[in-house]
C-alpha cells in the first residue's frame, strides 16, 4: 500500500460526484488535495471547511487554459508539485451543449470539457512533475460509454472513446519518467450528473441498470495511484459495479455486457431524437 500522507493531488470536478468521492478518499489517506471546479456542492463545502487546509478549492473553469494553468501554479506554490492529477470534470452532453440541440451561437462545450481539458491537464501535469523531478499518476475518468455508444449522446460517448485511446498512448511514460497515466471507465454512477439540469437524461436509464456509488469508483481511482498497482500505465480499468473491474483491451476486447455494464438500457431518448428528426423532415423550408 502506498503512503499518500505526503502526497499532493489535483482533482478537477472535485466539487461533486465522483471527483468529490475521490477527494474525500484521498483526504482520508492524508493526501492534500486541490479541487479545481466551477463551484462546490454543499458536501464539498463541508469537506473543505473541515479539512483545515488539506483540501483547498481553487475556482477554475477547465475550458479556460489560463485558469487551468493557474490551478497547477497555485498548487505548486501552496502545496508543491502534484503527485496525483485527476482531470475528472466532465458533462453528459446537456441540452446547452448537445449534438441534437445545437444553435449557431453555442460551441460543443462537451468537447472542450471532456476532451480538451483532460488533454491539456495531462500536459500541464507532466510538465509540473518533470520540473519537480518526480513521478506521479495521472488518472482520467472515462466511461463505459467509450466502448458502447448511443444516438442520443454521440459526442459524450466519442469523448470517452478519445480518453481511452489517449491514455493508452502514454503507457511508455512510466518506464521513461515514472509518470503513470491510466483511466477508469465507470458504468452508471449515482452522481449529480444525472439529477441536475435536464432530468430528461434519466430517460436513458433502464429499470434493471445498476447504479454504482461514487465511493466505489473512488476506490478504483485510488487503486490506479498505488505504487505497486495491479493496473499498469496506459490501462483503462472498467468498473461496472459490485466490485467488478477489468482491463479494457485495445484489441479484441469482449466489451461491457451484462448488468452494470450498460451505458443505460432505456432507449426512449433515442425515440425522442428520431421523433425530432421526423418532425424536421416534415417541416417546410
Ligand atoms: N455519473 C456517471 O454515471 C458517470 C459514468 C461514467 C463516467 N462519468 C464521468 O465521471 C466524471 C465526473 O462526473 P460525475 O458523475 O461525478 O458528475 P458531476 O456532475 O457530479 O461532477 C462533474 C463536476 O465537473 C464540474 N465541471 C463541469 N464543467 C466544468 C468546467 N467547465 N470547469 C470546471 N469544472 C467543471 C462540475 O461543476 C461538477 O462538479 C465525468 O467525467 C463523467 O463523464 C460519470
Amino acid at each position: 500500500m502506498s503512503d499518500f500522507s505526503q502526497q499532493v493531488a489535483i482533482v478537477t470536478g472535485g466539487g461533486s460526484g465522483i471527483g468529490l468521492a475521490f477527494t474525500t478518499l484521498l483526504h482520508s489517506k492524508g493526501c492534500s488535495v486541490v479541487i479545481g471546479d466551477l463551484a462546490l456542492t454543499e458536501d464539498a463545502k463541508k469537506l473543505v471547511e473541515c479539512a483545515a487546509g488539506k483540501v483547498v478549492f481553487k475556482q477554475t473553469d477547465v475550458t479556460n487554459w489560463k485558469q487551468l494553468a493557474e490551478l497547477f501554479s497555485f498548487t505548486e506554490t501552496k502545496l508543491g508539485a502534484p503527485d496525483i492529477v485527476c482531470p475528472g470534470a466532465g458533462i453528459f452532453e446537456p441540452k446547452w451543449s448537445s449534438f441534437w440541440n445545437d444553435t449557431e451561437e453555442n460551441s460543443y462545450k462537451t468537447i472542450d470539457i471532456n476532451i480538451t481539458h483532460p488533454t491539456k491537464a495531462t500536459r500541464l501535469a507532466i510538465r509540473s512533475m518533470i520540473r519537480a523531478k518526480k513521478g506521479g499518476t495521472i488518472v482520467h475518468i472515462s466511461s463505459i460509454g467509450g466502448q458502447t455508444t448511443r444516438l442520443s449522446v454521440p459526442i459524450y460517448c466519442a469523448t470517452k472513446a478519445y480518453i481511452n485511446h489517449f491514455v493508452r498512448a502514454f503507457a511508455g511514460l512510466d518506464d521513461e519518467q515514472g509518470i503513470r497515466v491510466l483511466g477508469v471507465a465507470p458504468g452508471l454512477v449515482r452522481s449529480p450528473l444525472w439529477f441536475k439540469e435536464n432530468p430528461d437524461k434519466l430517460k436513458s436509464v433502464g429499470e434493471n441498470d445498476l447504479w454504482i456509488e461514487p465511493s466505489e469508483i473512488a476506490e478504483v481511482l485510488l487503486e490506479c495511484c498505488e505504487k505497486n498497482s495491479q493496473w499498469t500505465a496506459g490501462t483503462i480499468v472498467e468498473a461496472s459495479g459490485q466490485g467488478r473491474r477489468r482491463e479494457v483491451k485495445v484489441f479484441n476486447d469482449e466489451g461491457p455486457p451484462g448488468i452494470g455494464r450498460s451505458a443505460g438500457a432505456n432507449m426512449s431518448l433515442e425515440d425522442d431524437v428520431l421523433a425530432m428528426l421526423k418532425e424536421e423532415r416534415a417541416r417546410k423550408y
